[in-house]
């Protein structure tokens, strides 16, 4: 059997500690143009356009951390990527790392035109569920900006799952961002407006909107018995003002905010032109006050075993 043969532990679920039902809160599957996942607390789509965010987000983010990641790893063999995406990140992992097995998990396959490398492979699954492998595979497990679809109260079990299939001596790296007005600085109206919205939308399905996720990286990797935690805070500029990446964030952020700009409206009784609208104006604020949007970097290691 191949070391990255699917296996459920025992099928069990991580508790995510909520008393709210996924169908009580479910995006309808399509909203307009745009389609969304129903048996997941994931807010985003999942469609092409979200594909072209999530690629350009990507190369934003390589742009900003001048690599696609921070941990001092060396020539690890087997490397996993949590909610892959468009698996862009993992397939330049894999290129770089020809002598690696690369894998990337994600609830669906995004549709890709691009060819993928030999050493790169997907495979479906659920971290809410326990992520399909055996404990001590990978030497490197990333996951990036899964804030919109882990609950937040299963944070701390999903890190525990992320330590648990690291090898001894591995790393693991968490990209995590926050959609708290208290995370943009300084925050306009409208931008107020805008993360009141996302933010009642995010708690309905558990997720954090406090900014919860992002200062509590390190204490869930602590948790997990890791060591040699480093944490690296980025503020990003959000617009023009801030030169080629403060306009690459700030086209990410509206694209993002765009996307979910149905569901906004459908849950608070307006159009989706006036969510537009109030986009629109919080992108203008972005650059009149001088915006900066703050993520985080953390990595750490799972200690070699006596
Ligand atoms: C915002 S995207 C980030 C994608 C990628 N990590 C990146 O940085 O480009 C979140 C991804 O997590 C996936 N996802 C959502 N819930 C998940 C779950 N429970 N288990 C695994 N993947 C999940 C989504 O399908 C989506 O591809």
């Amino acid at each position: 059997m191949p070391w990255w043969f699917f296996r459920r532990r025992g099928g069990s679920a991580l508790s995510t500690g909520t008393s709210w039902r996924l169908g009580d809160v479910a995006l309808p599957r399509l909203q307009g143009r745009r389609r969304y996942l129903q048996e997941q607390p994931y807010l985003l789509p999942k469609d092409l356009g979200e594909v072209n965010r999530l690629d350009f987000q990507h190369y934003m983010f390589r742009a900003a951390l001048r690599g696609n990641y921070l941990a001092p790893i060396e020539q690890p063999r087997r490397i996993l990527d949590v909610g892959c995406g468009t698996g862009r990140w993992a397939i330049e992992l894999a290129q770089q790392f020809p002598q690696a097995e690369v894998i990337g998990v994600d609830v669906e396959q995004a549709k890709s035109t691009s060819r993928t490398p030999s050493n790169y492979r997907f495979v479906r699954g659920d971290v809410l569920q326990g992520l399909p492998f055996e404990e001590n595979t990978f030497d490197f497990v990333h996951q990036r900006l899964l804030l919109l679809a882990i609950p937040l109260a299963a944070w701390p079990g999903v890190v525990q799952e992320l330590a648990r299939v690291t090898a001894p001596g591995g790393w693991v790296e968490l990209l995590e961002t926050s959609i708290s007005p208290n995370d943009f600085v300084p925050c306009g109206p409208a931008m107020q407006q805008l993360l009141s919205w996302m933010g009642q939308l995010a708690a309905l399905r558990g997720l954090d909107a406090e900014g919860v996720v992002m200062r509590s990286l390190e204490r869930y990797l602590t948790e997990a018995g890791l060591v040699n935690i480093q944490s690296y805070p980025l503020e990003g500029p959000m617009g023009d003002w801030g030169g080629r990446l403060g306009s690459l964030v700030a086209l990410d952020f509206k694209e993002g905010a765009k996307a979910v700009s149905g569901p906004i409206a459908a849950r608070f009784g307006r159009s989706e032109q006036e969510v537009l609208a109030v986009i629109e104006q919080a992108s203008q604020e972005w650059n009149a006050l001088q915006t900066c949007g703050r993520s985080k970097v953390v990595y750490g290691q799972k200690p070699f075993t006596g």
